[in-house]
């Protein structure tokens, strides 16, 4: 069974605006920070591939909320309880979050978004480019029993084993990627300057990969990262009849489904596309389903 895509979940509670100390804020690599937050109903209840809207109180540029994808959770005392996000610096909101100090609070809603289904498959293989990674980890854990996400309904399907494939600028981009071998993903990373790993982009990095074994039938694909990468990792699955999600990062607005900033072009069971909302009827999609 593929990672597919899980309905969307009712956003009535994760539309609530919810206030969170931060705990702790590092950087982790080239303007790459990661945030924790004490958030127990977000740590509760977040599944692989969802994200929340996160705002910094009593400041009003940017106005609007920016999403991020729900890195990691964690339990204190047994209860879920923090919140990991990694961002890139990127534009006004992400670096006005980098003078946020512990202590501080934050505003946000979630989770949000459907998250990708657990995953039960011989072999996963999970893409990132970028910061596309922070969508998948929890994923990869979750798969290989090291985690569990969600409420109690949520199966804890298992997978054999993952392969994480990881382009990047250069080395210093790369953000935190012990924790994914410490998950016991097979890592392999990918340079535009040859700086680590293979040089070159993701889909340089996948043919060098299973250049002498392809990946094989009971392998599904899991991909996060910019559209036109998340496009030809999508092209490279279709041509080896592999099932791949890919999770979209349309810019949003609301994340709850009201504004219609996020809409990507999906298509139907008819081959028909039409406008779907990337924060409720998505992020994750099937990615045979895009209008690239
Ligand atoms: C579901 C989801 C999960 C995400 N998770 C993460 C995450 O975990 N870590 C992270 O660093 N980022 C993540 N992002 C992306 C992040 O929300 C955006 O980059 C956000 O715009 C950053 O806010 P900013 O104010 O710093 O930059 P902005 O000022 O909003 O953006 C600066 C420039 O980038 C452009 N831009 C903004 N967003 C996008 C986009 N999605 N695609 C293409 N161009 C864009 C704008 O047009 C503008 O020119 C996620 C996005 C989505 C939809
Ligand atoms: S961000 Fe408002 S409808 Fe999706």
């Amino acid at each position: 069974m593929p990672a597919t895509a899980q309905p969307a979940a009712c956003h009535a509670d994760a539309a609530r605006h919810l206030r969170a100390a931060v705990v702790s804020h590092e950087q982790v690599a080239e303007a790459t920070w990661r945030i924790r937050l004490d958030c127990p109903s977000i740590a509760a209840a977040a599944v692989p591939g969802q994200f929340a809207m996160l705002r910094i109180p009593d400041r009003h540029d940017p106005l609007l909320a920016r999403p991020l994808a729900v890195y990691d959770t964690f339990a204190a005392d047994g209860v879920p309880r923090f919140v990991d996000f990694i961002y890139l610096v990127h534009g006004r909101f992400t670096k006005a979050l980098v003078g946020v100090r512990p202590g501080d609070s934050l505003t946000l809603w979630g989770p949000l978004g459907n998250g990708f289904r657990p995953a039960a498959a011989n072999h996963l293989l999970i893409v990132a480019g970028g910061i596309g990674q922070t969508a998948l980890l929890a994923l990869a854990r979750e798969g290989l029993g090291q985690a569990r996400y969600g409420t109690r309904d949520r199966s804890a399907a298992r997978v054999g084993r993952v392969t994480f494939c990881w382009g990047a600028r250069h080395a210093g981009m790369f953000a935190a990627v012990e924790d994914f071998r410490a998950a016991g993903c097979d890592v392999h990373l990918a340079t535009l300057d040859g700086s680590a790993g293979t040089r070159g982009t993701v889909i340089d990095l996948l043919d060098e990969r299973f250049a002498s074994a392809e990946p094989g039938v009971g392998t599904a694909v899991a991909c996060c990262g910019p559209e036109p990468m998340m496009a030809a990792v999508s092209r490279w699955a279709a041509a080896r009849s592999l099932h791949c999600d890919v999770s979209l990062e349309t810019p949003m607005a609301c994340g709850v489904g009201i504004c219609f900033t996020c809409v990507a072009r999906i298509r139907d069971a008819g081959g028909e596309w039409d406008y779907r909302r990337t924060c409720v009827e998505g992020p994750v999609f099937n990615a045979r389903d895009v209008v690239w």
